[in-house]
């Protein structure tokens, strides 16, 4: 989605505008652009990539120390020059960038035509830009109230960055639904879409809310609601080391994070263990609120949503409470049925993605109590919801999801054997030993990590001509294999399916011909013999299969090839499966040449529905 940046201070704007452009390249975007205030506001943008812009900047000599930019992802109107951001308004008074989609954009554009407005491009934003416009000329109060008036007009998301022809050296911003923070350093105020585009600067940022606005001056930055008071607030601390959202000698991100899992789990069960016992005080759930949840909901999108799926085979058999899991988009308009005692689970990465913090406020609204499983402190979703459970995952900056995936399973174990405990399902040896065998994980992980790479990618380059790919599984092992599909669809656009093993009959099973490969997730010990029988009826019918399992099940009948992973407790073979599923999505992808971390199509945070 759409990424601003801002910076005014003492040093150069331009360099520290496209340095921060790039850190959100990994949000997904088509074109980009810069507005800085030299003696007038200088504009530039370019359609495709940054270093298009970059080519474009390059005989320029911009030495202003204000200026926004803006990474565009399309949604009104063709990727193209005209349409990229900063737009401005008629007679150059506003420039300004904008990320989300005003919906009444339309309508807004009747009425400021009315007024004699002209309009150049296709898009939602240029519309706000003349908006501002207007009511700044109209009413003549200065740009907060221009802003606000604007606020309460459009209908829609937005984080907008204002720069105004008469108040140099200012940027004005304000925000509804769409993802904004401020920076303080030593040398100026930053502003940006999402923390690793300032992280290089400064980790002391505010928040600034929804129908908020402030004005960024090069040393103040000044706070107004919606009625034109100032507000006041508090700088908060992130708490991301830099070099997590650097590649650090890696080829992509991805393959980074991937080999991050083990610390950040590590650092994620440490965080929420206490003396041997799972401690939620810091997030105020206590085992009180837990004892009374009746029947739990989980809602995510995408990855976030395959963590739901595990977490309620394994909520339901050990704390025996009734889980349903939604995919954000669909929860928001089904009228769900929620009563009093449930819980709403929200589970996401980001925090800001549309449809799950859309679903979160539909849970509030019904009285209903919410838990966030979020890894970017101060996001929307993790404001918003009335219990905060963070994963420990650091910035995690490629397109497909593999740590924080990683760090969402263990919340949800632990909340899954906190739950057991307070309904009194598990007794105290069983809440020992899950604690224990959890706490050996990242080690598990890393030692997947460290034998079996070159098995992978040799398997890898093997099946990276592959037409399509099923993964297929049962309980646990069908959860996981909804991830492992879509890590290998999302980045090497190989179509896959998953499916639970048992329903292969029900019709998938006659696209299975001549080398077809199907991935077998085989760790459940209850199940795995029905598993394997489906396997065996795939191989019989042609398929080339590829199984993942702990020694303890013998697959060598049924396997073309087998990647083995330690032994664990039942609920937790999700993570150490998925290891093996990231690295076969990752080597298959590279084997293609796509560009893994930015896969064609997609954005890292849906901010948009
Ligand atoms: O930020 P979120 O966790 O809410 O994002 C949800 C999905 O968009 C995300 O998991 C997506 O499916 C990933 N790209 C998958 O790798």
């Amino acid at each position: 989605m759409c990424g601003i940046v801002g910076y005014n201070g003492k040093n150069k704007a331009i360099d520290i505008l496209l340095d921060g452009l790039s850190k959100l390249e990994y949000r997904g975007y088509d074109s980009a652009g810069v507005a800085v205030q030299e003696k007038d506001i200088k504009i530039y943008k370019a359609k495709g990539k940054i270093i298009n812009l970059e080519e474009k900047l390059k005989n320029k000599k911009l030495n202003g120390t204000c200026g926004i930019g803006h990474t565009r992802w399309a949604t009104h109107g063709e990727p193209s020059e005209t349409n990229a951001h900063p737009h401005v308004s008629n007679d150059q008074s506003v420039t300004l960038v904008h990320n989300g989609i005003i919906e009444n954009y339309q309508e807004l554009i009747k009425k400021l035509q009315k007024h004699g407005y002209i309009f150049y491009s296709q898009t939602d934003t240029e519309v706000l830009a003349n908006l501002i416009d207007y009511y700044y000329k109209k009413y003549k109060n200065g740009p907060s109230d221009a802003i606000n008036r604007t606020m309460v007009r459009v209908r829609g998301s937005y984080a907008i960055a204002v720069m105004f022809k008469n108040h140099p050296d200012e940027i004005w911003v304000a925000r509804k639904d769409s993802p904004m923070i401020i920076g303080k350093g030593k040398d100026g105020v930053y502003l940006a879409s999402d923390v690793p585009a300032i992280l290089k600067y400064t980790n002391n940022v505010y928040y600034i809310d929804n129908l908020e606005s402030a004005c960024l001056k090069k040393d103040e930055i000044i706070f107004y609601d919606l009625n034109g008071d100032t507000i006041e607030k508090e700088l908060k601390v992130i708490d991301w080391d830099i070099t997590s959202a650097e590649k650090e000698g890696y080829e992509h991100f991805m393959i980074k994070e991937i080999h991050e899992q083990p610390e950040v789990i590590k650092k994620t069960i440490s965080s929420y263990i206490n003396d041997g016992s799972i401690d939620f005080t810091k997030c105020n759930l206590t085992k009180d609120i837990l004892k009374n949840v009746e029947q739990i909901y989980i809602v995510a999108c995408g990855s976030a949503y395959h963590v739901g799926v595990c977490a309620s085979y394994v909520i339901e058999d050990l704390a025996r409470v009734p889980v349903r899991v939604d995919v954000a988009s669909e929860f928001r308009y089904k009228n769900p049925l929620l009563k009093e005692n449930d819980l709403v689970i929200i589970i996401s990465q980001s925090g800001e993605t549309a449809d799950s913090l859309a679903a979160l406020r539909e849970a509030k609204n019904r009285g209903i109590k919410t838990l966030a499983i979020v890894n970017v402190v101060g996001s929307s979703i993790a404001r918003e919801a009335d219990y905060v459970l963070y994963t420990l995952a650091g910035p995690e900056i490629a397109v497909a999801t593999t740590k924080a995936f990683s760090t969402q399973l263990i919340v949800s174990y632990l909340l899954a054997i906190e739950l057991a405990c307070a309904k009194k399902q598990i007794d105290k040896e069983v809440y020992s030993d899950l604690l224990k065998e959890m706490q050996s994980l990242p080690e598990k992980v890393n030692n997947i990590l460290n034998d079996d790479l070159k098995g992978i990618q040799k398997i890898a380059s093997e099946l990276s001509s592959a037409q399509d790919a099923f993964y297929i599984g049962r309980g646990l092992d069908y959860a996981i294999s909804l991830e492992g599909s879509l890590k290998l669809k999302e980045i090497s656009y190989i179509h896959s399916e998953a499916y639970a093993a048992g329903e292969l009959k029900h019709g998938t099973i006659s696209l299975i011909e001549d080398n077809t490969l199907v991935i077998g997730v085989v760790t459940q010990e209850a199940v795995y013999e029905k598993t394997l029988s489906n396997l065996t009826e795939v191989k019989a019918r042609g398929g080339y299969i590829l199984t993942i399992s702990p020694d303890n099940i013998d697959v060598s009948k049924v396997s073309n090839y087998k990647i083995s992973i330690p032994k664990t407790n039942k609920f937790f073979y999700p993570s150490l499966t998925v290891i093996p599923l990231q690295l076969l999505g990752y080597y298959i992808a590279v084997s293609r040449g796509v560009d893994v971390d930015k896969p064609r199509n997609l954005a890292k945070s849906v901010t948009v529905e």
